[in-house]
């Protein structure tokens, strides 16, 4: 039996998450399948397990990833479903990825949400910092152990309960307008936001990087590679966000899975 991951984690936290409970599985390592910049095509067998990871987006799944998941067909695989959160609400989004998992031919034995850094911390409004941390980690590999049990139940299991309600709430509009610009002065063109970029909205010209308002998903992946400091939130309206998850959503939380059961 061999572990793979699958994930689209434009700020690497779910993508952190996967691998380390891939780690800590006493099964052959397998292939990292990486979405978050294009559809990979792929299809699973009976002897694959896949761990995979999505981040949380307005309580849902963020469309271009569900989308991107879709060329994925576990023909019998038995999948992990993992969301991730910075600390705020969960919404219906692993709902909604155990619900695609299993339309398209997995088997889900277990499911989770883990804390990452919110996308949108900044100095002054830190949310999550550092998450996944070494506590987080840990209990990544505490999960994996009930993964492993699990993977050698005989018999039938029945899926997961997870928290989420059908019809989903709606999922975020395409945001239309760029989150993110960069400062001249501090950019050294080294073009690792336009490389990074799950959607190819920045393009690296003469002038520095310029973004696409109509392709921007706001997901902060060129914020965090800036190593200048150079790529930062412009958008007000996230700024005016960040300052409310950071009033409001302070309390560390847990991560929490859901095991499928052993059927009667
Ligand atoms: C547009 C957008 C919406 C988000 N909505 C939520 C949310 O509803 N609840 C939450 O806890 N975190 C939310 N987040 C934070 C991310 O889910 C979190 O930072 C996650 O760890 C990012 O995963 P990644 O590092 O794999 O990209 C949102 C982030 C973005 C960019």
């Amino acid at each position: 039996m061999k572990t793979h991951t699958l994930f689209f984690s434009p700020t690497q936290t779910g993508a952190t998450i996967a691998k380390t409970v891939q780690n800590a599985l006493e099964t052959e390592a397998g292939e990292s399948f990486d979405i978050t910049k294009t559809a990979i095509e792929k299809t699973f067998g009976a002897d694959d397990v896949v761990i995979i990871a999505m981040p949380i987006y307005s309580g849902r799944l963020p469309p271009i990833g569900a989308e991107r998941f879709n060329a994925a067909r576990g023909n019998g695989a038995k999948a992990v479903a993992i969301t991730m959160r910075g600390n705020a609400n969960t919404g219906d989004a692993l709902l909604e990825l155990t619900d695609l998992c299993t339309e398209q031919g997995f088997e889900v034995i277990a499911a989770a949400t883990f804390i990452g850094e919110h996308s949108f911390t900044m100095k002054e409004f830190p949310i999550a910092v550092g998450r996944p941390d070494a506590a987080d980690l840990q209990k990544a590999a505490d999960f994996a152990q009930l993964i492993q049990e699990r993977l050698h139940t005989e018999g039938p299991l029945a899926p997961p309960a997870v928290p989420g309600t059908r019809p989903y709430k709606d999922a975020m509009n395409p945001p239309g307008t760029a989150a993110t610009g960069t400062n001249p002065e501090n950019c050294t063109r080294c073009g690792l936001c336009q490389t990074f970029c799950p959607t190819g909205a920045i393009t690296l010209t003469a002038d520095g990087p310029q973004t696409d308002d109509s392709k921007c998903i706001w997901c902060a992946a060129c914020v965090k590679v800036c190593t200048s400091h150079a790529r930062a939130f412009t958008l007000p309206k996230i700024k005016e966000i960040a300052e409310r998850l950071y009033q409001t959503c302070q309390t560390r939380q847990k991560p929490e899975w859901f095991l499928a059961q052993k059927g009667n």
